[in-house]
């Protein structure tokens, strides 16, 4: 049995009203919250830090989905763990030492998830299975919203799922998925759906339902 999961990622939300916006997500049946962290070195973008994390702790009821897009990253997991994430996710690319820095993660006291760039293989994780609880596949090159679905990836998703087996860990799809890419996603064996623009388009956190209609879509 593979419940889905809805995560918004907050990059396409209003960022003057981050806290109203979690809030309006969560009133509209959202199943964790997707916080991308961007460093401007290892994408091409800056967003946020530990600060705001915390800030939004006290408006986020379900789970905090911190996506870490940053290198290096280890010194930055206990400030992460601190502001309160329940799941740290960081990027096989993000440096030479994967299994140290999911050992860091797990001693924070958070969950932990390992994403993959389009370009790196399933592979990439053989050798962490039992560290992780999540992998995220990315389905665009990280660094913007909005971005198309690469549907090159739907064959990873599903190695991903069979290299799993029965281990207890989620399979998180990232980027581009919307009403028409998240079916094949999900029957490729993904079951969180990460969704930016899909979710936060056409409503703002005074008008809320319309959050509800674009989660209802997926
Ligand atoms: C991309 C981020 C995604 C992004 C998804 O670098 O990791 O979480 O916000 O946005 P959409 O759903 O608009 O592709
Ligand atoms: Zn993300």
């Amino acid at each position: 049995d593979r419940s889905l999961k809805i995560a918004p990622s907050i990059l396409s939300a209003n960022f003057a009203e981050l806290g109203a916006e979690c809030r309006a997500i969560e009133d509209q049946g959202c199943d964790w919250v997707h916080l991308d962290v961007m460093d401007g070195h290892f994408v091409p973008n800056i967003t946020f830090g530990p600060p705001v994390v915390k800030a939004l702790r006290p408006h986020v009821r379900t789970v905090m989905d911190v996506h870490l897009m940053i290198a290096p990253v280890d010194p930055y997991i206990s400030a992460f763990a601190d502001a309160g994430a329940d799941v740290i996710t960081v990027h096989a690319e993000a440096g030479p030492h994967l299994d140290r820095t999911l050992q860091a993660v797990r001693a924070a006291g958070c969950r932990t998830g390992v994403a993959l760039n389009p370009a790196t293989p399933a592979s990439a994780i053989v050798h962490v299975l039992d560290r992780i609880d999540l992998v995220c596949v990315m389905t665009v090159n990280p660094g913007f919203g909005g971005q198309s679905f690469i549907s090159a990836m739907l064959p990873k998703i599903a190695e991903l799922r069979s290299m799993i087996g029965d281990r207890p860990i989620h399979i998180e799809v990232d980027g581009g998925i919307t009403p028409e890419t998240a079916p094949d996603a999900f029957a490729a064996g993904a079951d969180v759906l990460v969704a930016g623009s899909a979710v936060f388009k056409g409503g703002t956190a005074a008008q809320p339902t319309v959050y509800g209609e674009n989660i209802a879509a997926l």
